[in-house]
């Protein structure tokens, strides 16, 4: 069984030397990949600026931007069973990057422009074959995270919506553990707060259950 897994957090650049990105570490994606690969899974790994070391037997990509990232899931799709679209993508860009260093001298401020990147997940979701099954990740603030993340996992085409409370500094982005509810069509289920690892593992059980009828499991 094939797995794709994003991870990490894209940079946008502004000029030769600065972007615009997020403070997503990686480690969630990362440990993901892990759990797949250590289940037996053939997993490829798409990393957007992630300085963690790659879990052993995963095929590493590196990304940095939105559209690299497209492209390199672009390519591994079609062959993948499972998606698990961990990645902080960015929805906004700088629409005309520099070529070279802004200088300082002259002036008294920069205006950035930015525009919308392309939505990778629903663009995949779009073209998705029978009996591959995406989970995407959701980064919501406070109360109705759930009914939100429901409303994404139809617009996006999901199976899947991993929800975590940014609101709460302790847990989700840059945090070595982390509090989830998955979101599927029918049902949700909190996973209480634990590491990364542990909240993998629940992450990629769900999966094995919703793949009970598609005859293949991580294992084969
Ligand atoms: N995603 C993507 N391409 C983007 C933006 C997001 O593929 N340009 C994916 C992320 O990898 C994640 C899911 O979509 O799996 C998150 O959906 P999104 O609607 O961006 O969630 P939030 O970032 O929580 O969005 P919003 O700020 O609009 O609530």
């Amino acid at each position: 069984l094939r797995v794709l897994v994003t991870a990490g957090g894209t940079r946008e650049p502004i000029d030769s030397v600065r972007y615009v990105g997020n403070r997503s570490s990686g480690r969630m994606g990362v440990a993901l990949a892990a759990e797949a690969a250590r289940r037996g899974a053939e997993v490829t790994l798409v990393a957007a600026n992630v300085s963690l070391p790659p879990p052993e037997g995963v095929r590493l990509g590196k990304v940095e931007t939105a559209a690299e990232l497209a492209d390199a899931c672009g390519e591994e799709f079609a062959r993948a069973d499972v998606l698990l679209m961990a990645a902080a993508v960015a929805d906004f860009r700088p629409a005309s990057p520099q070529q070279d260093k802004i200088k300082k001298a002259g002036r008294t401020g920069v205006s950035l422009e930015l525009e919308p990147t392309d939505d990778v997940l629903s663009g995949l979701a779009a073209g998705r074959r029978p009996g591959q099954t995406l989970v995407g990740f959701a980064a919501e603030h406070g109360p109705d995270a759930a009914a939100r993340a429901r409303e994404k996992l139809e617009r996006k085409g999901l199976d899947a919506v991993v929800v975590n409370d940014v609101s709460r500094p302790e847990i989700g982005f840059d945090a070595e553990v982390n509090e989830i509810s998955i979101v599927t069509a029918a049902d949700e289920e909190e996973v209480a707060l634990a590491s990364k690892a542990e909240i993998a593992a629940a992450v990629i059980d769900r999966v094995e259950a919703l793949r009970v009828g598609e005859g293949t499991t991580l294992g084969r």
